[in-house]
This record gives C-alpha cells, sequence and structure tokens, in this order.
C-alpha cells in the first residue's frame, strides 16, 4: 500500500463489543485488495457466537485462531477483538496491505486480551508455521484449480495441530464457468478426508448471510 491514492474505507461493526474495524481497501489491484462477502460473513458470525449461551460472550479468549489467506484481515482482526491470539497468513505480497489494516485496528483488541499479528504462509504440503491453533479460519480462498490440493494439504496439517482443532470456512458459490467446477471439485476432494458440518442460515447473522456463500465447520475423521 505505498500509493495511497486508491484507498476506500468500510467500516465494520462487531455488535458484541461496540467495536467498529475500519478496513483499508485499494480500488486497483490483486484480489487480496478488498474484504470479500464471505469474509464478512465468516467475521460476524463469530460474533454472533458471542450470543450463544452454550459458549458465552468470551467463547473465543485465549484460543488460537490462524486465518489462511486473509487478505485485509478481516475475520482474524474480528477474532482479535473477541480475544483471540490471531495469525493472520497470506502470500508475501499481500502482506503489507494486511500489516497496515493490523497496525490501523490494534487498539480495538489491545485491552481485550486479543493479538494479531502478520505472516506469509503460501499453501502446500510442506507449509510450515509454528502455531498451533485451536481454529482455522478461512474466507473466499476457493478459486482456482491449482490451489486445491495445496490448499487442502494445508487445511489438514493444520487441523492436525491438536485433537480438537477445527476449520471454519466461508465460500461465496459462483455460477460463473470458470468459478462452479472449482468450487465441486474442492468439495469432492474434501468429502474424502474431512467431516463437513454445514453452518445453517438460521444460526448466520441475520443481515450478514446468504444463500450463496457457504459456511462449514471442518474436521478430522479422527476428531470429535
Ligand atoms: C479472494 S481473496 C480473499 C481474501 C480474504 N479472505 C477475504 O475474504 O476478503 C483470496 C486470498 O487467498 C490468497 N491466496 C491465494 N492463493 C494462495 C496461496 N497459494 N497461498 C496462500 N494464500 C493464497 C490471496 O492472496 C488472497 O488474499
Amino acid at each position: 500500500m505505498d500509493d495511497d491514492n486508491d484507498i476506500f474505507i468500510r467500516e465494520f461493526e462487531l455488535e458484541s463489543r461496540k467495536v467498529t474495524l475500519t478496513l483499508y481497501q485499494k480500488e486497483v489491484g490483486e484480489v487480496s485488495c478488498v474484504v470479500w462477502d464471505a469474509s464478512l460473513v465468516l467475521a460476524k458470525y463469530l460474533d454472533v457466537l458471542c450470543r450463544d449461551d452454550r459458549l458465552g460472550k468470551d467463547w473465543l479468549l485465549n484460543k488460537k485462531v490462524l486465518e489462511l489467506g486473509a487478505g485485509l484481515g478481516c475475520v482474524g482482526m474480528t477474532a482479535a477483538c473477541l480475544g483471540a491470539e490471531v495469525v493472520l497468513t497470506d502470500l508475501a505480497n499481500v502482506l503489507p496491505a494486511l500489516n497496515k489494516n493490523i497496525e490501523m485496528n490494534k487498539h480495538h483488541w489491545k485491552n481485550c486480551g486479543g493479538s494479531a499479528k502478520a505472516q506469509e504462509l503460501a499453501w502446500s504440503k510442506d507449509a510450515v508455521i509454528d502455531f498451533k491453533p485451536d481454529i482455522v479460519v478461512l474466507a473466499d480462498c476457493v478459486y482456482y484449480t491449482e490451489s486445491i490440493e495445496p490448499l487442502l494439504n494445508t487445511l489438514e496439517r493444520l487441523c492436525g495441530a491438536t485433537s480438537n482443532t477445527y476449520a471454519l470456512l466461508s465460500q461465496e458459490e459462483r455460477d460463473t464457468p470458470n468459478q462452479k467446477p472449482v468450487w465441486s471439485q474442492f468439495v469432492d476432494a474434501i468429502k474424502k478426508r474431512f467431516k463437513i458440518t454445514p453452518v445453517m442460515l438460521a444460526e448466520q447473522h441475520p443481515t450478514y448471510s446468504s444463500h450463496d456463500i457457504r459456511l462449514l465447520k471442518l474436521t478430522l475423521p479422527s476428531q470429535n
């Protein structure tokens, strides 16, 4: 984000904390330069869970959360505001914009016990990170065929970090000739390696949810 001329801002409110994140996006750039709707849906779902009596308002406090393909970091920063220790990951070229967003919002999680830092992590079968997440989050990361296998390998490895680690994946299902087959290939592949529990629309935020955005909980078959 060296040239700040084409920056535009989106404000994103976390209802459980009375916090408004400021998301710095760019008019021109790669797919990571804007916040995608699947991110907003997943971030709002984390916030909605604070109203679930079985979990409680502090359900993410002290949890370790890792975000894959974080982009501008909406989901990871939301988790930090809810008290989690968060590592937001993406490709190296995305880190300047991600770091800017973390820097501009860090006052929101300073006093609640949360933390957020960005780290490079490219999906691959050998992707290694010195962090054992309780929860892996990812939004709108399924959009090209070549990434499916490396992404699944990375997810599988991270979900094996502890005996209870699980992933929350949010994805807009696009009906275009390019994107439709990517999602169905991904679903076919993931079914073979993970137990999939869909999060129903009724469980999600009433406004920040959509019929074409899938929200899935993924666990390894060996886990509960
Ligand atoms: C469509 S963007 C979504 C960004 C953000 N999660 C959101 O929903 O706003 C996809 C993200 O995946 C990242 N990505 C794509 N291929 C990747 C790879 N092989 N390894 C790591 N990250 C990758 C991109 O850099 C980008 O930030």
